[in-house]
């Protein structure tokens, strides 16, 4: 395997699927079910198609490509990663994955030595979670774990329903049970991903081995209180959302902190309605992200906030309410293809470390019920989720090979 032909196209890909993008000149944006995302899925098929893929969309948007192996009856093996990014993200998160998985199907091709078992690539739709405050949307519908209610009660920031952008996008949403798969026929789950953080760059290290994913959990949580004029209405006769709200908001990163292993808790979203300089709050909207290792520290947190949110309410007569948009726990990945993958690295001379996942991933969804491992490559600077984004192709490349290497111990 040549490690510069994989990595030009890996980079050729990617830079093409960068100009799928909704805010150009200002990191990438490919929020699910847009036009982006369809520009991205159809030029994903070609790529998939020109690999010797057979190609096809499933009824949750995900683009799946097969490398038929001689026996249609063994467990295949899957490579993927997601195709959706956040709002003003980098071109590497999600995609980096996708590009591999076909260069590694190109790979298996043209060795011309037959497969035993189906090489599936699939392209995932909507893991970030951006637009809805979800996540995992393609995973889990391949899982069996999207459920028709959950595409009415998931709503954009404009109130489009995951149901109605589905329809705009060309799908038919009563179908997305379909998308699940028959998960006896998936021997394993492995995903290639950038690290999003600092760790092998600062280390110098060519590979990361994931041996865990943290659990997250997500919440929007909604406080209400009353409109009123800001000049007339005395402090203590005033139900300001903003005032409630924000004595929680306050809390939430140090509850984390006080863990003191590697938790964290974010306020990604706040929005004040109706937003006016001389208006007291009527209704305070914000986001809360939790992630451990632990999910006792993750539900410890979320009864923390609610007990402040009835005390801070309580102090000002406002009201709260609390939407679960995601809670998924925690997962060890496979230790079998972790030790093979060790080895890989060791006959290509590659260095590698073994590393835990504070960023969420496919792998998190489906190394739930489907024996899964993860493969990272360093991120300059530890940047992602930002348009500074960066991984070097070269170090893609070396992922490919271990990876390539490791779908033909597994035939
Ligand atoms: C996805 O990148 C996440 O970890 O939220
Ligand atoms: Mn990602
Ligand atoms: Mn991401």
């Amino acid at each position: 395997m040549n490690i510069d032909t994989i990595a030009n196209n890996i980079q050729r890909n990617l830079e093409k699927l960068s100009i799928f993008n909704a805010t150009p000149g200002e990191g990438c944006t490919r929020l699910p079910f847009t036009k982006e995302a369809r520009q991205a899925a159809d030029y994903l098929k070609i790529c998939m198609a020109n690999a010797g893929l057979k190609v096809h969309e499933d009824q949750a948007g995900n683009v799946i490509g097969v490398l038929e192996g001689e026996d249609p009856e063994a467990p295949a093996l899957v490579v993927g990663s997601h195709f959706d990014t956040v709002i003003n993200g980098g071109i590497f998160d999600g995609l980096a994955g996708v590009v591999a998985g076909i260069e590694i199907a190109r790979l298996l091709k043209e060795s011309g030595k037959p497969l035993k078992r189906n090489f599936v690539v699939i392209a995932f739709n909507d893991e970030e979670g951006m637009r809805f405050g979800t996540g995992y949307f393609g995973s889990k519908a391949m899982l069996g774990q999207i459920t028709i209610e959950d595409l009415h009660r998931y709503k954009d920031k404009d109130g489009i329903s995951v149901y109605e952008a589905m329809q705009e996008y060309g799908l038919v949403p009563e179908q997305v049970l379909d998308a699940k798969q028959d998960l006896s026929k998936i021997k394993a789950f492995i995903e290639l991903h950038i690290e999003q953080g600092p760790v092998l760059y600062q280390n110098k290290v060519d590979i990361g081995l994931v041996e865990c994913i943290v659990g997250i959990q997500r919440y929007l949580i909604t406080v209400h209180g009353r409109a009123d004029h800001a000049g007339t209405t005395p402090m203590d006769m005033r139900i300001d959302a903003v005032e409630a709200a924000t004595k929680v908001i306050s809390k939430i990163p140090d509850w984390a902190r006080e863990k003191g292993d590697g938790t964290v808790a974010t306020t990604g979203f706040i929005k004040v309605l109706p937003g006016g300089v001389n208006i007291v709050a009527e209704q305070v909207q914000f986001t809360v992200d939790i992630r451990s290792r632990n999910n006792d520290n993750i539900n410890d947190i979320v009864a923390k906030i609610k007990e402040e949110l009835d005390k801070a309410c309580k102090a000002n007569g406002a009201s709260w309410e609390m939407d679960n948009k995601l809670t998924i726990d925690p997962v060890n990945l496979n230790e079998n293809m972790l030790t093979l993958l060790e080895q890989k690295c060791q006959d290509y001379g590659y260095s590698y470390q073994r590393i835990i996942s504070g960023a969420g991933h496919d792998a998190l969804a489906i190394g739930q019920v489907l024996d899964t491992v993860m493969v990272f490559v360093p991120s300059k600077d530890g940047r992602s989720h930002c348009p500074a984004e960066w991984t070097e192709y070269k170090d893609i490349a070396k992922a490919v090979t271990i990876i390539h290497d490791l779908i033909l111990d597994l035939q």
